[in-house]
């Protein structure tokens, strides 16, 4: 029987994830908090039916009523990981999963999220760019939603030390299976635009364009006026965000991060700025 020695909790993401030891290897382990989205929909449903109406209709691609081939959280990571894998994208080894959790190798590195936080660096914003860009047209190519990474903020990529490369990771929530491809597409990228957008705009003015210079070379004309025509993303992402910082304040007893701010008219506009 598999055996997972928990050695330190980590702070990043909603759910309970854990350095450990799986039958004595370093490893990585995370519990799906149980029933997340419901805890907090019964909250909201008693204190206001219309935020929670508002939610069920319109809480789009990650819906968590769709994409029900998959029985689980854990399994739409692993089927996406195991997709990417096939493509020759780097992607964790998989140890154990089931539907409350998965334990995978230990990656030596930070999340991108983390180090752009403590340092400006174009090389790992680029890399992180251009591995969302590759899941976005492998989404494309094959016509399947699942190569999408479904929850692309910069948290979910990780720089390797070892081999100084970007990777995506926790591609885990379930996206709509009613809604056109072309569409989700547009959505997810609209997401990347403003977690972007939010994670540069402490640098300088310079670095700010050299990095949304990047972003907008993997561009289409059509996604540049989807971007600067969505001045709001619909709060569909905004909603999403609010309810994951409400559950793990609730649940996992973290801090909840403000993400109320990254989608207000100022950020819509300077966004618009940026693709100009
Ligand atoms: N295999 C790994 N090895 C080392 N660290 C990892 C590994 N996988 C993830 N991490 C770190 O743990 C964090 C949380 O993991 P993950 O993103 O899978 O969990 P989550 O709680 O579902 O996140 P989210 O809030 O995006 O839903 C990541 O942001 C990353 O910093
Ligand atoms: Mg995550």
């Amino acid at each position: 029987m598999s055996k997972i020695e928990l050695l330190k909790s980590i702070s990043d993401g909603a759910n309970d994830s854990y350095f450990c030891r799986f039958n004595g290897k370093p490893a990585f382990v995370k519990y799906y908090l149980k029933n997340p989205l419901n805890t907090t929909v019964n909250f909201l449903k008693k204190v206001d039916s219309k935020i929670h109406e508002h939610f069920r209709d319109n809480v789009g691609p990650l819906s968590y009523r769709s994409q029900d081939m998959f029985h689980s959280h854990t399994d739409k990571e692993v089927f996406t990981y195991q997709l990417w894998e096939k493509e020759g994208i780097l992607v964790p080894e998989i140890f154990e999963y089931d539907e409350e959790h998965i334990v995978l190798n230990l990656l030596n590195g930070d999340s991108v999220g983390s180090i752009t936080k403590r340092e400006f660096n174009l090389g790992i914003l680029e890399q992180t760019i251009d591995m969302f860009d590759k899941t976005r047209k492998l989404g494309r190519e094959k016509n399947d939603t699942v190569y999408f990474h479904s929850d692309p903020h910069l948290d979910n990529f990780m720089y390797l030390d070892d081999a100084d490369c970007v990777i995506p990771i926790d591609s885990s929530l379930k996206v709509r299976s009613d809604m056109k491809i072309g569409r989700i597409d547009a959505l997810i990228n609209l997401y990347f635009a403003y977690n972007l957008l939010d994670r540069v705009s402490s640098y300088s003015s310079c670095e700010i364009k050299s990095v949304f210079d990047s972003y907008k070379s993997t561009l289409k004309s059509s996604d540049v006026k989807f971007l600067q025509k969505n001045s709001k993303p619909n709060r569909i992402y905004d909603i999403y965000s609010v309810l994951r910082e409400e559950v793990a304040y609730r649940v996992r007893k973290r801090d909840k991060i403000d993400t109320c701010r990254i989608y207000g008219k100022q950020r819509s506009e300077e966004l618009s700025d940026l693709l100009n």
